[in-house]
């Protein structure tokens, strides 16, 4: 009898998805609806959140530990569906940090897939950015976007009320009504040239009936899903290695820190299908 040689690659894993509370689940919905044959595991800090209005070393730290959480459940890739994230913690992540846990593994964002969509949707070249404070002071959509299209010019205006009102479930509530209308208002009364309005944060979309409900025709809506589904789909193509290194069974499981018969009940109604739930800590 022969003893099987000992591997040296490492096996394939599902594609983590990490946002600070339910807002991921609007790029995961968009990613699994490009590439459903791969499977994912999403994690909520449900707990912790709201990250926004946390600061640079705190969102660091919290956003390292639910990487470390995903890469120790076997992802090798792993995908921040979160705009303070993003911004706060990604580049540290990238440029320290992976290669003392592992070179092989990666971690994306959902920045830079929503800047180079950004172009072709403004005619005004005007273009308003509701985020978190965290990502609206972090500066990095400005940054991003005149990299690529420095005649753009770009307004950002923090909303600290929204994510709240979808982590409590009061996104379809009067109080709802209230805080989007005031936003969007204030937004277009900073710049009126706005032509399109940047939802740079991955709660926003569940917040949609009420955006659109209070945006005038003519002032496009940009949520993000779309652009970060397909900037990955391009990124597997280009990446063999990495999209080898991404099991294929079609499955989706998800981790929360906070109560998971809570998350159970909100996640089924945002993706719309039964979850599976499990509670960590981290
Ligand atoms: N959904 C996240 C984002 O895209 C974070 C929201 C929060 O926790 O404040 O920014």
């Amino acid at each position: 009898m022969t003893t099987p040689a000992a591997s040296t690659t490492p096996a394939a894993g599902p594609i983590g998805v990490f946002d600070s509370g339910y807002g991921g689940l609007t790029i995961l919905r968009q990613i699994r609806q490009y590439l459903p044959r791969y499977d994912y595991l999403y994690l909520g800090d449900n707990a912790r959140a709201p990250y926004g209005p946390r600061s640079f070393e705190v969102v660091y730290e919290y956003t390292l530990q639910a990487v470390e959480a995903l890469f120790a459940r076997g992802c090798r890739l792993v995908i921040l569906a979160c705009n303070t994230a993003s911004a706060k913690a990604l580049r540290t992540i990238q440029q320290n940090d992976l290669a003392r846990i592992d070179p092989s593994r990666r971690v994306l964002g959902v920045i830079r897939p929503t800047v180079e969509a950004i172009g072709a949707l403004t005619r005004t070249r005007h273009v308003g950015l509701l985020a978190t404070a965290g990502t609206v002071n972090s500066g990095s959509y400005t940054l991003e976007i005149h990299k690529l299209f420095p005649d753009i010019t770009v307004t950002g205006l923090a909303c600290p009320m929204w994510v709240p009102l979808v982590e409590n479930y009061e996104f379809d509530s009067p109080g709802a009504d209230y805080f989007v209308r005031k936003r969007i208002e204030g937004i277009l009364r900073l710049d009126p040239q706005i032509d399109a309005l940047i939802l740079g944060c991955t709660h926003y979309p569940l917040l949609m009936s009420k955006i659109v409900k209070y945006t005038p025709p003519g002032v496009r809506i940009i949520p993000q899903g779309e652009y970060v589904a397909a900037s990955l789909t391009d990124y597997l193509r280009r990446h063999p290695e990495m999209e080898a290194a991404c099991s294929q069974g079609g499955t989706c499981r998800y981790l929360t820190t906070e109560n998971a018969d809570k998350f159970r009940e909100s996640a089924a109604l945002f993706m719309h299908e039964r979850v599976e739930v499990e509670s960590i800590v981290l």
